[in-house]
């Protein structure tokens, strides 16, 4: 199937041509033309992502990147307009959740070019685009050979960790969804992005407050303090990170420092408490499953942090049948790759989704 989708949740403006064919849980995926913007030089200025602004920039953005995806993919512009890309099955577009104004940005471009083209368009749940950014496998640098992937065996545990979302998702089969915890305030994301603003970072601050953190393991092999891990004993799979947050803000106002050093001790902490707190309910929602799951999923934007990819290493000795997935670098974070896979998963579980219809930004959107 060839599919064009379109990611606008937040700030991030993604267009991807992409075909992709074969069984669910190994798919051959060809990137044709992919293209990606993010806003987040623009938001860094007011500390986070104004949505405003955010579906502004996607509607200016939206046409060139169009373009620019399809000139890639070869396609060729006739009297000063890209006719469809040869065989086009259907365009995909996130539906949510995310922040509304930036969806409709999307949506609206998507259901324009759908009549243009006269080709159904097809929501996409931002999350499931997640999950399933670990479908894509990436070529190898050297030559043109590809990875040969394992085939993605379910039911898996996914940890989703991004700027907007912390959950662990059930995922009996595709298409068939649970939320087994979920953030009861912040997302991870969020947190890293706020203590690192508290240390004087710029937004997004996670990696950047994560490389300071491996700069005091660098140095010294523990701290003298301890942050608390939110939520760890808390019985349930529910997250909850803005107790920690605060807690760096103590911390640092009671401390009286504000040394490199210090910060660098800081950044540890916080990320060490955040990280036990992740890799514990995951351990806990494994141990509760049993043998039932095959494989770990982690995914979002949080998932290109190292320390949590080695802590959740050291936690799957203990699972040693269970296979571990993560995505691509380039897919960690938002893209619209992952939301033409999700859509194929979509629409080979539910063809009537061709038909086309009406399509609404809903921010809340959960699993279907
Ligand atoms: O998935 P994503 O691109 O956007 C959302 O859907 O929210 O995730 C972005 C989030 C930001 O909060 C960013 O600080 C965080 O992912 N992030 C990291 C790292 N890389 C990105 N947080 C901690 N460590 C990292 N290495
Ligand atoms: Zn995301």
């Amino acid at each position: 199937m060839k599919i064009l989708s379109i990611e606008t949740s937040c700030d991030e403006t993604a267009v991807t041509l992409l075909e992709i064919d074969g069984p669910l849980d190994k798919p051959d995926i060809k990137v044709l033309g992919n293209t990606l913007l993010s806003q987040v030089a623009l938001h860094e200025q007011y500390g986070g992502v104004y949505p405003t602004l955010a579906k502004r920039e996607h509607i200016k953005n939206l046409p060139v990147l169009l373009e620019k995806t399809l000139h890639e993919a070869g396609c060729v512009m006739t009297n000063d307009q890209y006719p469809i890309p040869k065989e086009l099955d259907f365009i995909a577009v996130t539906a949510g959740p995310g922040l509304e104004p930036a969806l409709w940005a999307g949506i609206t471009f998507a259901a324009e070019l759908g009549k243009r083209w006269d080709k159904p368009v097809v929501p996409v749940n931002h999350m499931e685009g997640h999950i399933w950014s670990v479908l894509y496998t990436e070529p190898k640098i050297s030559n043109d050979e590809f990875l040969i992937s394992k085939k993605l065996e379910l039911p898996a545990l996914a940890l989703l960790v991004s700027g907007g979302h912390t959950e662990l998702v059930l995922v009996k089969d595709f298409g068939h969804y649970q939320i087994l915890g979920r953030t009861l305030d912040d997302a991870v994301g969020e947190a890293f992005d706020k203590a690192a603003r508290m240390l004087g970072l710029s937004y997004p601050g996670g990696p950047k407050l994560s490389k300071l953190a491996s700069i005091s393991r660098g140095k010294k092999g523990s701290l003298d303090f301890k942050l608390p891990s939110p939520m760890l004993h808390s019985g349930d799979l529910n997250f909850s990170f803005s107790g920690l947050k605060t807690a760096v803000l103590y911390k640092l106002r009671d401390a009286k420092r504000d040394d490199e050093e210090f910060k660098e001790d800081m950044a540890r902490a916080f990320e060490d408490a955040a990280v036990a707190a992740l890799a514990g309910k995951t351990r806990t929602a494994l141990e509760n499953l049993g043998d039932e799951i095959k494989t770990l999923i982690v995914a979002g934007g949080v998932s290109a942090n190292t320390r949590l990819i080695s802590e959740l290493g050291k936690m799957l000795r203990s699972f040693p049948a269970l296979a571990f997935r993560t995505p691509a670098r380039m897919l960690t974070t938002d893209n619209a790759v992952m939301i033409g896979i999700a859509a194929y998963v979509s629409v080979v579980k539910r063809p009537e989704l061709l038909k086309g219809g009406e399509i609404s930004a809903e921010g809340n959107l959960t699993y279907l």
